[in-house]
C-alpha cells in the first residue's frame, strides 16, 4: 500500500545532514538500501543521490504503527522518515559521509513498495552489461553511476559558464537538416508533407555554426546532439554529445588558447586536476612517425623506430620489397620481453595482422646475447647487428618489425604499442596527458573512390605555405586543423575553415566535385558566403568521451545514461522498432523485402 507525501515536506538530503544536525528534526525521503531487524530495533540504510544515512526504529519512540512498517520495508521501497539526529549509538562506519549520525525516527510513510530487483542496487556491480541496460533505470541507481551522471552535469554546467564569460552565445541548431559533409552514413526522417523527401540527423553542426559566423554572431557554443550511422565501439555511439564552438577574426592559436583555458577550468572544478598550460603540441607526422597514430598515448615511451635506411638492400625479402614499393620498414623496442613465449609473440602476430599487416617480423636479444628470430636466416650477422644497434636493443629485449606501406606499417606498429603498453602495465593511469595534434594532412587518398578526399571536411583551411602544392603533391598540403588527445583518445577535433572562394572553389575541384555538384550539396552555405564572410575556425569536443576519460570510465555508455549497445538498439525500449502500416502510409513508404529474398522467391 503506497501513502502520500500530503503535508511532509523533505528537509534534507540523507548527506546533506551531519552532526552539526544533532538535535534536530528532519524528514529525509528515499529508497531502503537495506533492513536489518535486530527484534526490538530495526535499522534501515535510507538512499538518495547523496549517499546513505542510517535510521533507527525503536517502537517506544515511532510507536507501533511505524514499527509495523519498518518491519515490512525491503530493499527498493520508497519511504519518508519524521525523526531526530543523533549522534551514532553503534560504532561510527568510517566509510559513510553520515557515519557519525543516524535518525531516530518518529515516524514513518511508505510512499512505494518494491518489487524484488533483478539485480542488487550496488557500486561495482558484478551484473552483466545487457542486463544493466534492460533496466537501466535501475541500474541509474546505482552509487558509482550516479557519481559519474552528476560529474557529467557538473562538467557541462562549468563549460557553459567558461564559455558565457568568454563571451560566447548558446544557438541551438536544427534536428531536422539537410545533410552535413562528415564522414558517416546518415540517418535519415521521412517527410510526410513531401513525400519521397528526407531529412537527415546532423552528424554535427558544421554548416549551422559556420553560417551563424557569416550572420555575425562571432563566438558561438552549444552542447549539441549528434548522430552518425557508423560502426560502434567502446568510444562511440549512433547518437552522442558534443561540446560544439565557433568563433570569428580568429586563427589557430586562439582557438587553442581559449580551449586550453577551458580544459585547465574543466579539470580543475569538475575533478581537481591542475593542468598546466600551455598544452604540448606536435605535428601530424611527427605523431605518425614515433607513435604510429594520429592519437598518441603520451603516457608511456616505446616509440616507433624507422629502421628503413639500415635494412635498405639486407638479404630479407620482406623487408626490401616493401622499400621497394615506396613503404617502410619500422619497429618496437619491447623492453625485457626477449624471453616472451612463442605463443604469445605469435598472439601479436596475429593481433597484427588484424590491423592489415602480412606478417611481424621479430627478433629476441637473448641474454647470452645471441638473437632468436624469424628473419635471421636471410640476413648477415653485420645487418642483425646494424639493426638491433638501430633499435638501440640491449640484452632481454623483444624487436618486433613491419613493413608494408606507410599506412598499415602506422597502423599495425601503432596499436601493437598500444595494446602492448596494457599488457605490459607500462601505462600511468593517474596521469592526464593531453596533446594538440595540429598540421594535419589536408586531403587523403582513398583507394576505395580513387580520389582524394578531405582528411576533416571540405571546408577546411590549406597551411598557406603548403598551397603551392595543390596541383602538383594534393597529399602534401597540410591544413590548419588540429586534434585534441587525451592519453590516446581523439577527445575533439577542429580547424580554421576557408573563407575565401577561390580556395573553396579549388578545394571543391580537387576532391572531384563539380561545380554544379558542389552547389547541389552545400548551395546554401556557398551562398552565404557570398554576402561578407569572416576568417572563422572552431572545434568540437565529443562530450561523452571528455566525461568518460574524466571518471576513468572504460565506454561511454558509462557516462551516458541511456545508451545504445553495439547493434544501435536501445534494450530497454527495444527501439528501433516496427511502425503500423497506417504511419507509413501517410509517409508513402512501403518496406521492400531485402534483394536475396527477392531472388529466393524466384527460384
Ligand atoms: P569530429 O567529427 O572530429 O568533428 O567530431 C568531434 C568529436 O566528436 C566525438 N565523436 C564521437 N563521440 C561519440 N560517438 C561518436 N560516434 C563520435 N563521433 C565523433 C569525438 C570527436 O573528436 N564539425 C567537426 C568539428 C569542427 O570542425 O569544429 C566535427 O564534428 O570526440
Ligand atoms: P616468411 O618468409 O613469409 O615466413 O616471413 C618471415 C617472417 O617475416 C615471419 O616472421 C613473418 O611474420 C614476417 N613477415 C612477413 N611479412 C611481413 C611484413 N610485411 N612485415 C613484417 N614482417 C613480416
Amino acid at each position: 500500500m503506497a501513502e502520500s507525501m500530503q503535508g511532509w515536506k523533505r528537509t534534507h538530503r540523507c548527506t546533506e545532514l551531519s552532526t552539526a544536525n544533532i538535535g534536530e528534526e528532519v524528514t529525509v525521503m528515499g529508497w531502503v538500501q537495506k533492513q536489518r531487524n535486530k527484534g526490538g530495533i530495526i535499522f534501515v540504510d535510507l538512499r538518495d543521490r547523496s549517499g546513505i544515512l542510517q535510521i533507527i526504529f525503536e517502537e517506544s519512540d515511532c510507536g507501533a504503527e511505524s514499527f509495523a512498517k519498518a518491519e515490512k520495508m525491503r530493499s527498493e521501497f520508497v519511504i519518508a522518515v519524521v525523526g531526530k539526529v543523533e549522534k551514532r549509538s553503534g560504532a561510527v562506519n568510517e566509510n559513510l559521509a553520515t557515519g557519525e549520525i543516524e535518525i531516530r525516527a518518529k515516524e514513518v510513510r511508505i510512499l512505494s513498495e518494491s518489487d524484488t530487483p533483478p539485480f542488487p542496487i550496488e557500486a561495482d556491480s558484478k551484473t552483466k552489461e545487457e542486463m544493466r541496460l534492460k533496466y537501466r533505470y535501475l541500474d541509474l541507481r546505482r552509487p558509482d553511476l550516479q557519481q559519474k551522471m552528476i560529474l557529467r552535469s557538473k562538467i557541462a554546467s562549468e563549460m557553459r559558464a567558461f564559455m558565457a564569460k568568454e563571451g560566447f552565445l548558446e544557438i541551438e541548431t536544427p534536428i531536422l537538416c539537410k545533410s552535413t559533409p562528415e564522414g558517416a552514413r546518415d540517418y535519415l526522417v521521412p517527410s510526410r508533407v513531401h513525400p519521397g523527401s528526407f531529412y537527415a540527423l546532423p552528424q554535427s553542426p558544421q554548416i549551422y555554426k559556420q553560417l551563424l559566423m557569416c550572420s555575425g554572431y562571432d563566438r558561438y557554443f552549444q552542447i549539441a546532439r549528434c548522430f552518425r550511422d557508423e560502426d560502434l565501439r567502446a568510444d562511440r555511439q549512433p547518437e552522442f554529445t558534443q561540446a560544439d564552438l565557433e568563433m570569428s577574426f580568429v586563427d589557430v592559436d586562439d582557438v587553442i588558447d581559449v580551449n586550453e583555458r577551458l580544459i585547465q577550468h574543466i579539470c580543475k572544478e569538475a575533478i581537481g586536476l591542475d593542468v598546466q598550460l600551455p598544452l604540448p603540441r606536435m605535428p601530424w607526422q611527427e605523431a605518425m612517425d614515433r607513435y604510429g597514430s594520429d592519437k598518441p598515448d603520451t603516457r608511456f615511451e616505446m616509440e616507433l623506430v624507422n629502421v628503413s635506411d639500415v635494412v635498405k638492400g639486407c638479404g630479407f625479402g620482406v623487408f626490401t620489397s616493401a622499400l621497394e614499393n615506396g613503404g617502410s620498414v619500422r619497429g618496437l623496442n619491447v623492453k625485457g620481453q626477449a624471453a616472451m613465449p612463442r605463443k604469445k609473440i605469435d598472439a601479436l602476430v596475429d593481433f597484427a595482422k588484424g590491423y592489415g599487416a602480412k606478417g611481424l617480423a621479430y627478433l629476441c636479444v637473448q641474454e647470452d646475447g645471441t638473437y632468436k628470430s624469424s628473419f635471421s636466416k636471410f640476413m648477415t650477422e653485420e645487418e642483425l647487428e646494424a639493426l638491433v644497434k638501430a633499435m638501440q636493443g640491449e640484452k632481454g629485449d623483444l624487436l618486433l618489425f613491419a613493413a608494408d606501406k606507410n599506412n598499415i606499417v602506422y597502423s599495425v606498429l601503432g596499436a601493437l604499442r598500444v595494446e602492448l603498453g596494457k599488457q605490459l602495465g607500462l601505462i600511468d593511469e593517474s596521469k592526464f596527458n593531453f596533446l594538440w595534434v595540429v598540421e594535419f594532412p589536408l586531403l587523403e587518398w582513398s583507394e576505395d573512390e580513387e580520389r582524394f578526399v578531405a582528411v576533416h571536411h571540405p571546408f577546411t583551411m590549406p597551411m598557406e605555405e603548403d598551397w603551392q602544392y595543390i596541383d602538383s603533391d594534393p597529399g602534401r598540403v597540410r591544413a590548419k586543423a588540429y586534434d585534441i588527445v587525451l592519453n590516446g583518445v581523439e577527445l575533439g577535433g577542429g580547424s580554421v575553415r576557408i573563407h575565401q572562394d577561390d580556395i573553396q572553389e579549388k578545394m571543391f575541384e580537387v576532391l572531384g566535385f563539380t561545380k554544379e555538384q558542389a552547389w547541389e550539396q552545400f548551395g546554401f552555405l556557398l551562398s552565404a558566403f557570398k554576402y561578407g564572410v569572416p576568417p572563422h575556425a572552431g572545434l568540437a569536443y565529443g562530450l561523452d568521451r571528455f566525461v568518460m576519460l574524466l571518471v576513468h570510465a572504460d565506454s561511454i555508455r558509462e557516462v551516458i545514461a541511456f545508451p545504445k549497445v553495439k547493434d544501435a538498439s536501445c534494450l530497454m525500449t527495444e527501439a528501433p522498432g516496427t511502425v503500423d502500416e497506417k504511419q507509413l502510409g501517410e509517409l508513402q513508404i512501403a518496406i521492400v523485402p531485402a534483394a536475396e529474398e527477392d531472388t529466393e522467391e524466384e527460384m
